[in-house]
């Protein structure tokens, strides 16, 4: 995209972004003064931009809603039990957004008053929020002038400019790319609406480019999905693990998952150390129910689901509880340990 093009490029995506913006539980309509007296504005603003990192708009939808129904300000957040936060975040994953939910909505009430700051800076002092996360809070709630880059923004830029460089070292060039284009007016619908061209138009798999508004601006368009150029990914490593189902009467043993170790903090059904950080419980053996198939960002993961009396002697050092079996769903389990849940009651012989 040549110099001159980028006032036309940031002036086509806002005029499409204002008759094709997605409407959404967080946003402002397109243009629309930022409703900047109601006090949960930036909480709304920041508690949907933490839910959609790495989430899509339709997984975040009724979370957003559920959250905020039951927390409608961020004091409300702050002074929520933990355990109810984990449990309200569970299957929405990357759980250490949740335990980062909380700190940050914590020291924006200790330290700020109840009110996010706005200027990208002090945003960044808080915890959870990076540069994407601090500069989409600045434009996006207050209408600062802010560089917004996500995936979205990476994936359309490098198409526009045909970036020949590979990611992640494109990354640079891509943000010197973004402050570019992004316009003094209006940062914050700008950021918005190319995230929603990424999402709708300009897909990574197969883009719409014929009815997109920068087409004529496209440096890319005739092999749009070359760009962005990756560098060849390695292969993901793959783990064997096992976690156990053990009924007392009506109830099933669950432990809480140790700071420390993946899905820290949330319940979860004993396990072994799948997680190479350690192990909830010394537990072996036990009747084979059956496996299940999960996938993390840096491993993939066959867990076996194994049952065990609960007169065996290793639960003894185990601190857990016993929760009803027909409640489970309200237990909170993050995804992983809900399959193994949900494969354990099918093949359970009533
Ligand atoms: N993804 C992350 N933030 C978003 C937003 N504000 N609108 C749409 N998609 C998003």
């Amino acid at each position: 995209m040549a110099a001159k093009s980028e006032a036309g490029f940031a002036h086509r995506i806002l005029r499409w972004f204002d008759d094709h913006a997605r409407t959404l539980p967080w946003r402002n309509p397109p243009g629309e003064s930022l409703p900047l007296d109601d006090p949960n504005w930036p909480y709304r603003v920041w508690l949907s931009e933490i839910m959609l990192q790495q989430t899509t708009v339709t997984a975040v939808k009724p979370y957003f809603e559920a959250f905020t129904s039951r927390w409608p300000s961020v004091s409300d957040l702050a002074a929520a039990d933990d355990s109810d936060v984990m449990a309200a975040w569970a299957g929405l994953g990357y759980y250490a957004r949740a335990r980062n939910l909380l700190a940050c909505a914590r020291a924006v009430v200790r330290d700020h008053g109840g009110r996010f700051p706005s200027d990208e800076a002090t945003l960044l002092t808080l915890p959870g929020l990076g540069a994407y996360s601090a500069a989409a809070i600045c434009s996006i709630a207050y209408g600062g002038h802010a560089v917004v880059v996500d995936g979205n923004v990476e994936r359309v830029l490098a198409r526009a400019n045909a970036v020949e460089t590979p990611l992640p070292s494109a990354k640079a060039e891509l943000k010197r790319l973004a402050a570019l284009a992004t316009p003094e007016e209006r940062a914050g619908d700008y950021a918005q609406a190319m995230m929603d061209l990424g999402a709708t138009i300009c897909t990574p798999k197969s883009p719409s480019c014929l009815i997109c508004p920068v087409e004529a601006l496209c440096a890319g368009k005739a092999r749009a999905t070359d760009f962005p150029v990756k560098s060849a990914k390695k292969a993901k490593p793959h783990r064997t693990g096992i976690t156990w189902w053990i009924e007392r009467d009506d109830e099933v043993l669950l432990v809480r998952r140790h700071e420390r170790h993946m899905l820290g903090g949330m319940r979860a059904l004993p396990s072994d150390d799948w997680d190479k950080k350690g192990t909830d419980a010394a537990l072996s053996g036990g009747d084979l129910l059956g496996e299940i198939e999960h996938v993390f960002t840096h491993f993939s993961l066959t867990l076996e689901i194994r049952t065990l009396p609960a007169e065996t002697s290793c639960i003894e050092g185990l601190d857990g509880e016993w929760w009803p079996r027909d409640r489970i769903a309200d237990a909170g389990l993050p995804s992983l340990f809900a399959k193994a849940a949900k494969l354990a009651l099918k093949g359970r012989k009533d």
